[in-house]
């Protein structure tokens, strides 16, 4: 175990300062794709218990454009799914590879990977939290309105709605909202609310951090408006009870008119149209889904160089 090696688990566990050298890091990347190869000689490992399209593809792209070479592992072709403990698979892995990147169930699955790997964890998805996506999501907002730019637009006057679950992405909003001190209004049906202890951490840091159930009290004036799917992986069995209490928080037209004339819509994707917003504000003007996609390569690409590659 060495206790100086830096993982990507949480935005909890980064300042706003940090948040922000990342997002100059991913900007620069991004500007010059394949100028950089701090990855050189480098091998990410990849380990996915969950289904992937974007982060799978963004990593292993983004490794190789970083000069590194991804690894695929499949979980249920390793030791792994035959009982070999995360604490020993985290010490024989941190002897071959440079990086480890999970996406699994339990987020005390990827924090024991954290504590036995001498080599930077790396959250692509757990239950709890989605911090890569919302690095790039943050990254988008930049680009778009040009929050956390300049003095004129920091990022403490930037409001972001949350409409959903109060699942892992929501989650690392919060963080998001605590490190760079914006104001972000959640809207999430009874029954579905943030975990206590993050709502009660998060709020004692920012209390600009609400929670309403009333849609056009949270998205009102809002510069973002955000959701993702009511059923997330892991709660298929509970589809049918999900459709009806959220029934009512679909982003359309008609909450959009409650945000602030410019706002940009985001959605981590993939996305249910009809469900949880309307094809129309998907595929209208102020959908950003696609840049906000694109993002992911470009902000994990800084993650994966800041932490495997010293830039
Ligand atoms: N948004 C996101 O994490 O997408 P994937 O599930 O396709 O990786
Ligand atoms: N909340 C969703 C995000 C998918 C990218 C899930 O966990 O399935």
């Amino acid at each position: 175990m060495t206790m100086q090696t830096r993982h990507w688990l949480s935005l909890k566990d980064w300042s706003g300062d940090e948040l922000n050298e990342l997002l100059d890091l991913a900007a620069q990347l991004k500007a010059n794709p394949l100028a950089y190869r701090p990855l050189e000689g480098k091998t990410l490992a990849m380990l996915f218990h969950k289904a992937s399209t974007r982060t799978r593809i963004s990593f292993e792209v983004g490794t190789i454009q970083l000069g590194g070479h991804p690894l695929m592992i499949s979980a249920g072709s390793s030791q792994l799914s035959r009982g070999e403990p995360i604490e020993d698979s985290a010490r024989v892995l941190s002897r071959y590879v440079d990086g480890i990147m999970i996406r699994t169930f339990a987020h005390e699955d990827v924090v024991r990977w954290a504590d036995y790997s001498s080599v930077p964890v790396i959250n692509g998805l757990t239950d709890l939290y989605h911090p890569c996506q919302v690095l790039a999501d943050l990254l988008t907002i930049r680009e778009h309105l040009g929050f956390g730019l300049s003095t004129d637009r920091p990022w403490s006057s930037l409001h972001v709605a949350w409409v959903g679950d109060g699942n892992n992405m929501a989650h690392s909003w919060i963080y998001a909202a605590v490190a760079l001190g914006f104001k972000l209004s959640l809207v999430c049906p009874e029954g579905f609310d943030p975990d206590a202890d993050i709502w009660g951490d998060a709020q004692s840091q920012n209390e600009r951090i609400s929670l309403t159930r009333h849609p056009h009290d949270g998205v009102r004036g809002a510069h973002v408006v955000t959701t993702d799917v009511w059923t997330s992986m892991g709660q298929e069995e509970e589809t049918q009870a999900r459709l009806k209490a959220f029934s009512g928080l679909q982003v359309n037209d008609a909450m959009m008119t409650s945000a602030d004339h410019n706002a940009i819509f985001l959605h981590c994707l993939p996305a249910h149209r009809e469900e949880e917003v309307s094809t129309g504000v998907l595929e209208g003007q102020q959908s950003k889904v696609w840049d906000q996609a694109e993002n992911r390569l470009h902000a994990q690409k800084a993650i994966l160089a800041r932490l495997m590659g010293a830039l």
